[in-house]
């Protein structure tokens, strides 16, 4: 169905055509002065010059041609050459009734389907989630949503950090403290035993107390290189330990992200590319594109219009180590070959922004993605504490993914008991969805690339622009109906009727906008519109409600009317908090 921008556009493209004036300055925004008027086109200004005509002239000319509209209504020509114009409540109403035909409320098919590759997360193994990932788990997981309610062939890929210096330190950690392990036994041949030489608990006691110790004791910090240097070579016992320690990690990693709501179609690490890398490097030097340069291979990205020092790639170490570019490289190389991507979304932190311009023009140049393939960096800010500075724990340390949500969920239950009228097992259960869309829409509401401070006060809050308060709507709407269906029975094919009031239309034009804000949100990869849209929507809602006693109104057609409003309404709301990532408890 054709988009309300586009019959708009229509509308007005015609009437400065018929008046004698080119259609290109028919351009519609919506009014940034609502008490005046719904929408304005600006284009008789533009236009005057060319026509060497005073503006207001050339707008009264265009507005002669609207008065008989269906669409419009309300059309002036304002000094000192603004054409004003609201829509025609019968056709909105109308175009409202054919939008709730549609299943996505207005978003098509795409012509062209494309695939699209996110990679997010993007945790280590054996270090434990903390809330730097949280950011990329939240944010990536809502371009997934949205990329995949546009119609897109979306994958997700966590691409775990275990290849690296991490999975070294450990090694060299356990080696201190049981070195009769079998796995430091070089001479031994037999099987490994199933069962891993650690739990969880105990390997993230070990990851600190190991990166603390390589700070202090070069010795043992060599130890950890060296490590990292067999297990990459090969070692058996070495390899073992590391099969151990990725699915102890994982399985916990799998299970902060279910809290989360978050999950991947890809499991796939940085330690799966190796085998690649071999002919990838062999063929950067063949190309003559890579170089050695103290022992290192490198490739200069450098370009000429860059506005600061782009330093070369290095893509291996001087003792042959592969580093972290080397393995984003080789896991182009895999994606090209195993999925073709159209685009490629990377949801990290800013302070990885060098990183990506390095891996990107060096993968360019290689010719490891073609040139149609879109390579993007989302690069996200910092989470910040009230004091501005990044979120620690109260006695300063790291703080972890667990601890955070925990203790937002307590402050939710505290809010959910205050009013309590459920049993304790619904207020547990109701305080997670709750508490789950105060941290996300908490994030989300942000631009990703800025930083935000992490409040629990406000994010928590029923009121403002929270999470919690889009839920709230969502709760109060569901409630309404089923009172409805109580007291009146089923509601189904109900249609909308014009808009009876100012309240009632602003809810009504809100709707008209929910393809394109999702377009938008899709094209820029910004969550954060569709949180505007749906603050907005919920406030039009709430206001429209207090306005108007749905329940008790007598005129039949007019009481389901406004059921249908709220229906439509209701299912906006719904789909774009699934798209962001969280859902609505039945009461709260
Ligand atoms: N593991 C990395 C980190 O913790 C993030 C990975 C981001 N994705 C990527 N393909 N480089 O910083």
């Amino acid at each position: 169905m054709k988009k309300l921008n586009d019959v708009l556009a229509e509308e007005l493209e015609s009437a400065f055509e018929s008046a004698g004036f080119d259609r290109s300055y028919a351009k519609v925004t919506v009014s940034n002065r609502p008490d005046l008027c719904e929408y304005q086109c600006n284009g008789a200004m533009a236009a005057a010059k060319q026509y060497r005509m005073a503006p207001l002239q050339i707008a009264e000319q265009v507005v002669d041609r609207l008065h008989d509209s269906a669409v419009v209504t309300d059309v002036t020509a304002v000094r000192p050459g603004f054409i004003n114009f609201r829509m025609n409540p019968e056709w909105l109403a109308d175009f409202l009734n054919r939008l709730a035909q549609e299943e996505k409320l207005g978003v098509e098919q795409p012509e062209r389907p494309q695939t699209i590759m996110i990679d997010y997360g993007g945790p280590n193994v054996a270090k434990p989630l903390h809330i730097g990932h949280l950011r990329s788990a939240i944010i990536g997981e809502s371009i997934k949503r949205i990329g995949r309610f546009m119609g897109h062939r979306v994958i997700g890929d966590v691409h775990l950090g275990d290849w690296g210096l991490q999975i070294g330190l450990l090694i060299a950690e356990l080696r201190l403290h049981q070195p009769e392990l079998i796995y430091f036994d070089e001479t031994y041949t037999g099987e490994y035993p199933e069962n891993p030489p650690f739990t969880i608990g105990e390997l993230e006691q070990l990851y600190p107390q190991a990166s603390a110790r390589s700070k202090e004791d070069e010795a043992f910090y060599a130890q950890a290189l060296e490590a990292t240097h067999l297990l990459q070579e090969g070692r058996r016992g070495y390899r073992a330990l590391w099969q151990h320690i990725i699915h102890v990690s994982v399985e916990d990693i799998k299970k902060n992200y279910d809290r989360l709501n978050v999950s991947f179609d890809l499991w796939k690490k940085e330690s799966d590319v190796q085998p690649y890398i071999p002919d990838m490097l062999a063929a950067m030097e063949r190309q003559g594109i890579a170089r050695e340069d103290d022992g290192a291979l490198i490739v200069d990205v450098a370009e000429d219009d860059d506005a600061r020092e782009i330093p070369p790639c290095i893509v291996r170490k001087s003792d042959g180590a592969a580093l972290y570019t080397t393995t984003d490289l080789a896991t182009l190389v895999e994606r090209e070959r195993e999925y073709h991507p159209d685009r490629i979304i990377y949801v990290a932190d800013k302070r990885q922004e060098l990183h990506f311009i390095q891996v990107f023009r060096t993968a360019r140049k290689a010719g490891i993605v073609s040139e149609h393939t879109e390579l993007e960096h989302i690069a996200f800010g910092t989470m910040n504490g009230k004091d501005g500075r990044p979120f620690k724990t109260r006695t300063g340390g790291v703080m972890r993914l667990e601890t955070l949500l925990a203790e937002v969920n307590e402050e939710m239950e505290k809010k959910i008991n205050e009013g309590r009228t459920m049993s304790q097992e619904e207020v547990e259960s109701t305080a997670k969805l709750v508490a789950l869309s105060a941290v996300k829409y908490g994030d989300l509401s942000n631009q990703a690339s800025k930083d935000y401070v992490f409040d629990v006060d406000r994010f928590t809050s029923f009121e403002g622009n929270t999470g919690p308060y889009i839920l709230y709507t969502i709760v109060r709407m569901k409630s309404i109906l089923s009172k409805y269906q109580e007291q009146w029975g089923e509601v189904n094919g109900f249609s909308m009727l014009p808009a009876k009031s100012g309240e009632e239309k602003d809810v009504m034009l809100a709707l008209t906008r929910f393809a394109d804000v999702f377009q938008t949100a899709f094209e820029e990869c910004a969550p954060h519109k569709i949180c505007a849209y749906i603050y907005e929507l919920s406030n039009h809602f709430n206001r429209f409600y207090h306005a108007n006693k749905i329940m008790s109104e007598e005129d039949k057609a007019q009481r389901e009317s406004w059921v249908a409003l709220l229906c439509l309404t209701l299912r906006a709301l719904e789909s774009s908090i699934d798209v962001l990532g969280f859902c609505a408890p039945e009461r709260m």
